[in-house]
């Protein structure tokens, strides 16, 4: 018997950064699937493995690693490993030997949840494997935790947009509203492939949080006015609306140092184009940026994008977080 549990991947729509300070994040989920299968495992270690990566690690139940085969192994799959060990102990499972595998369509540190993907698949692949029904509450929270322990200070955005699925707005650790469309936006994706660290982006707006709070309270008051003004918009099935918000909300991103030249000639390409709006994604300074488009642009704007450098990646709306089912192994 094996467990495969399917994510989807995440755009932040609005308010990245500023939500770490308590603004609100609006986000949608999209349909990158990032797939765990979990299976027990004969001896009493964790072997992890990745055949997209091509690296393969097993870890000892106290997180010592056993071996690992592959450029970086151990860096990349220890993540998993420790979700790994914190579901099994909050299942009271811990001495319990798994083989997890990961395959994923989303690109790694680019801004589109990559990791927030896996952790929340490792947590349902395993309740699910072990026959607990763990809400998608219970599922949040071991994410978010988890990311807690390993990068700092998340606002959990992410977690919540892979677990629960669809267009969310999300405020201090919960989601304040699902907001049920019948017009998803319509975005392109495009990816400047400069992978960089969310963390040390965090790290500069907060600084400027703590040392300039007058300079960066009016910021985040005018993000916050954004981002109210984009959930009435979607609520109201208006997202062409949308664009210039994007516009401004990018503005305030470059104002607090997020940005990035590459990230900026892809957007400049896409608006260029016949874009609505265009805006960083995520953590920036490299990474993904989105472009609104409405059908009769798409191509051309896509197309933009590509020219002037950057990848175009194939993810639209989905309305599903992540799922998990028993099946033969
Ligand atoms: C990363 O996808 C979003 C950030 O706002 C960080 C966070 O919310 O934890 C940059």
């Amino acid at each position: 018997m094996k467990a495969v549990a399917i994510s989807p991947a995440k755009v932040i729509l609005f308010g990245e950064h500023f939500v770490v300070g308590g603004n609100s994040a609006i986000s949608m989920s999209i349909d990158l699937p990032t797939t765990v299968t979990v299976e027990h495992f004969t001896q009493n270690q964790v072997q992890v493995k990745s055949d997209d990566l091509e690296v393969e690690a097993v870890f000892s139940q106290d997180g010592k690693l056993a071996r690992s085969s592959g450029e970086n192994a151990e860096t990349t799959l220890r993540p998993v490993f420790q979700a790994t060990a914190f579901t099994l102990k909050k299942l009271n499972k811990p001495e319990h030997g798994l083989k997890i595998s990961v395959t994923s369509k989303v690109p790694i540190g680019m801004g589109l949840g990559s990791s927030a993907a896996t952790a929340v698949g490792t947590v349902i692949g395993i309740a699910t494997l072990h026959g607990s029904k763990i809400s998608n509450d219970d599922v949040f929270e071991a994410a978010y935790s988890l990311e807690r322990m390993v990068h700092g200070h998340p606002s959990g955005v992410d977690q919540a947009t892979v677990t629960y699925g669809g267009l969310i707005s999300y405020r201090k650790g919960k989601v304040n509203d699902k907001l049920r469309v019948t017009k998803p936006p319509l975005m392109i994706i495009g990816n400047t492939g400069k992978r960089r660290s969310t963390g040390e982006f965090v790290g500069r707006v907060t600084r400027l949080r703590e040392t300039q709070p007058n300079e960066y309270g009016k910021i985040a008051s005018e993000a916050q006015m954004i981002a109210d003004k984009a959930a009435e918009w979607l609520a109201t099935d208006q997202p062409e609306k949308l664009g210039a918000l994007m516009n401004e909300n990018q503005r305030l991103l470059e104002s607090v140092g997020v940005s990035s030249p590459e990230l900026e000639t892809l957007i400049s390409a896409a608006r260029a184009a016949g874009a609505l709006g265009a805006k960083l994604t995520g953590g920036g300074g490299g990474g993904c940026m989105i472009a609104l488009v409405e059908d009769s642009t798409q191509l051309k704007v896509s197309q933009a994008i590509e020219r002037a450098g950057g990848q175009t990646v194939p993810g639209r709306f989905t309305p599903k977080g992540a799922q998990a089912s028993l099946c033969d192994a």
